[in-house]
């Protein structure tokens, strides 16, 4: 298998009642894929607060990029927005910001994720096997016939889908849409030092802590400060945290900063969930160049973050503190 930088099925089902015929489906080569270094692991993105995320304007994206340039450059930090091939704008969902809505984010991972072809990716994804292709008679036994794309909105023909509302792609992107960013907890003296030692180290150059949502006809939406503590730029990330995957003009090493309202109730930590100790998360920035990637963007500000364990451990603490509370 050569690396293709997609999605692959890790189940299968075949012998389904409703698609008779289709009894062969076959999971993908993962032991060889494995044994020749030929597979990356990603964990799922948090959706919590991501309708704000939607709406925050490329304006404010470039300015900010274009914000304490001389401080960035001295810390070896630039970054790119990632692009949609479509219509030429900024795009900002996934680990390397790759998806522009959540209408479209939902209707790839229904796809590639689930195997449920939907109104943005219609075709099945995989018509390799004639007989698990569409038409099936739906019910069972009848001459009515289901064809594609498995999920679509109702528009009154038959089959009759259980309820009269449009397909699910509009239903999760609304649900994700009206998903609350997380709450921090109160700040005590400890997090709002380590708030400032946050800025101080220079993490504030790639989590930027807040954007304002645009006026917007989702009143919810509208005019809200968004602390999402990203820039939603990508990043060179260096060799060690490369998946050698490219998304868009996102390169194998490139990553979106990982927004980190939220961050203090995770688990796993980075693209991989490489890590559950969040201090490691922290020293995983640091990664030198080999000749295909570059240096990691985050060394200077690593770096930082170990003087400052030196100097003043407690602020240090007080960062790590600051972090949990998000
Ligand atoms: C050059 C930009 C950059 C700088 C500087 C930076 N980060 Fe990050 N950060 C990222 C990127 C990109 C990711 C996602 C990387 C990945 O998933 O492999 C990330 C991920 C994280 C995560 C894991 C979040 C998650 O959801 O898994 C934490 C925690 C974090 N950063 C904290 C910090 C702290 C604290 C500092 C300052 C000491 C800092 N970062 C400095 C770009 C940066």
């Amino acid at each position: 298998m050569t690396p293709d930088g997609g999605v692959h099925q890790m189940f299968t089902i075949s012998n389904r009642t409703d698609a008779p015929g289709c009894t062969t489906v076959v999971q993908p080569d993962f032991t060889s894929a494995q044994q020749s270094n030929n597979i990356i692991f990603r964990q799922t993105t948090p959706t919590f607060g991501t309708g704000l995320i939607e709406l925050i304007q490329e304006n404010d994206i470039i300015a900010n990029k274009n914000s304490n340039l001389a401080r960035k450059t001295g810390l070896g930090i630039s970054g790119h927005p990632n692009y949609s091939d479509d219509d030429g704008t900024i795009t900002r969902f996934g680990w390397k910001a790759q998806n522009k809505s959540l209408l479209y984010f939902a209707g790839e991972a229904y796809t590639v994720e689930e195997g449920v072809s939907d109104e943005a990716f219609p075709s099945e994804n995989d018509e390799s096997i004639p007989s698990c292709l569409p038409p099936f008679p739906v019910p069972p036994g009848t001459n009515k016939t289901k064809g594609v794309p498995d999920d679509r909105s109702d528009t009154g023909e038959a089959p009759k889908l259980p309820v009269n509302f449009p397909g699910d792609l509009e239903r999760f992107s609304l649900f994700m849409r009206f998903l609350a960013p997380p709450t921090p907890v109160a700040p005590t003296k400890s997090t709002s030092d380590g708030l400032v030692q946050f800025n101080n180290v220079g993490c504030n150059m790639c989590h930027t802590q807040s954007f304002t949502t645009p006026k917007s006809t989702i009143a919810a939406l509208s005019n809200v400060t968004a602390n999402l503590y990203s820039d939603l730029l990508v990043h060179d990330m260096g060799p060690d945290n490369a998946d050698n995957v490219p998304q868009g003009n996102a390169t194998g090493d490139q990553f979106r900063t990982a927004p980190l309202w939220g961050v203090g109730q995770r688990y796993f930590f980075l693209h991989d969930g490489r890590t559950q100790d969040i201090v490691q998360a922290i020293e995983l920035h640091r990664s030198f160049g080999n000749g295909i990637y570059p240096d990691s963007e985050a060394n200077k500000v690593i770096d930082n973050f170990d003087s400052l364990g030196v100097s003043n451990p407690q602020g240090q603490q007080d960062l790590i503190n600051f972090l949990r509370s998000l």
